[in-house]
């Protein structure tokens, strides 16, 4: 029997940064295809969106705008604070059926509240996170975390394989959960980078070839966090404009430790990448990939943080990373 087409969405994306774009990008792909009308994109920072405005994609002059006319709106956004002011503006455009689909790593209470404000307007918010870097979004090769109400869980799934991802895993009803996976995962992939940076600098310092040792990962660890930070970490190729960027890194850390402290569940090795990912954060700003966790690693071990390209700071730009810090009191 043939299976039924899909009911027509106008699709709607906020927050279009490193991630952000490739998703929206290939949702309009899929929209296209399905002949939807062209999926409304906005961001913060409009010049960003320009480029997707050549594809099957609109840009919309702002957040109520999509909120009015879209009936499933896709985001990723940057951290807690601007999904909360974002969602809530959307949802209080009461378009009522409406689901809010967001890829953003969220705290899991987070997700949770939003899950429930949605009710409020009658509308649905599902937490989706997802697992891979933005050449994997951009490759379609996501694992998409899904939780949230059961009836729109069901009208995603039935588009985001082989658009969006590769892969789902379901994570049930509760929004936070699908946010608690995200975390519980991240834990890995930072814990990962952690016992990279060590093992490479154990290997940099007894004169072992890192092309061999590279080797050896490849062929004993065949997943994507080692082949990729290994590659990186190996290199010292931090530049963040194409992978997720030190505040970024250290916002999911802060997570993961947040979760353990409220369930006094020691996190060591995140609190030792968090010291690393400080370190690097002081010698090379806010711009650096979270592998550079790497190059904290390696002051420790007293090697020159960065081998490769040199990101370091210049001295102005140390001065005024540091006032920065004092006027936000960290
Ligand atoms: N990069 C990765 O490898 C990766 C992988 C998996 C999950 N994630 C998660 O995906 C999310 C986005 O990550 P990303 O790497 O794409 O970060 P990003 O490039 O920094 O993009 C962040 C997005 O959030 C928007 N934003 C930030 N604050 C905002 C505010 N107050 N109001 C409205 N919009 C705001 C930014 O707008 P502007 O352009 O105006 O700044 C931008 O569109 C994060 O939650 C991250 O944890 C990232």
């Amino acid at each position: 029997m043939a299976s039924e087409p899909p009911q027509t969405q106008v699709f709607g994306f906020v927050g279009l940064g490193n991630m952000g774009m490739h998703l929206a990008n290939n949702l309009s792909l899929y929209a296209q295809e399905q002949q939807f009308p062209k999926v409304k994109v906005w961001n913060r920072t409009p010049s960003k969106s320009q480029h997707l405005a050549q594809g099957h994609c609109e840009v919309a002059g702002s957040i109520p705008e999509i909120g009015q006319a879209c009936t499933i709106v896709h985001g990723c956004l940057g951290n807690d604070d601007a999904a909360l002011s974002v969602y809530r503006q959307l949802f209080s455009c009461k378009r009522r059926g409406a689901i809010y689909v967001d890829h953003s790593t969220l705290f899991p209470a987070t997700a949770e509240r939003l899950q429930e404000e949605a009710r409020e307007y009658g509308v649905a918010f599902l937490s989706c996170p997802v697992f891979g870097p933005p050449a994997a979004a951009q490759a379609r090769g996501l694992l998409i975390a899904l939780s949230g109400d059961p009836t729109p869980r069901d009208v995603v799934k039935s588009y985001f394989i082989p658009s969006l991802g590769k892969g789902v895993i379901d994570c049930g009803d509760n929004a936070s959960n699908g946010a608690l996976l995200k975390i519980l995962g991240n834990n890995c992939i930072l814990g990962t980078i952690e016992l990279l940076s060590e093992s490479f600098a154990l290997a940099e310092k007894t004169g072992f070839d890192a092309n061999v040792f590279y080797d050896f990962i490849q062929q004993w660890f065949p997943a994507p966090a080692w082949i990729n930070y290994g590659k990186k970490i190996r290199d010292g190729a931090f530049s963040g404009k194409t992978g997720f960027t030190i505040p970024g890194g250290m916002k999911d850390a802060s997570y993961i430790r947040r979760l353990g402290a409220e369930t006094s569940t020691p996190t060591p090795i995140i609190d030792q990448a968090w010291n690393h990912l400080t370190t690097a954060k002081a010698i090379g700003g806010d711009s650096l990939d979270w592998s550079s966790c790497s190059a904290g690693m390696r002051v420790t071990a007293g090697l020159k943080p960065f081998k490769g390209e040199d990101f370091t700071l210049k001295k102005d730009e140390i001065e005024k990373s540091g006032r920065a810090n004092d006027k936000n009191g960290v």
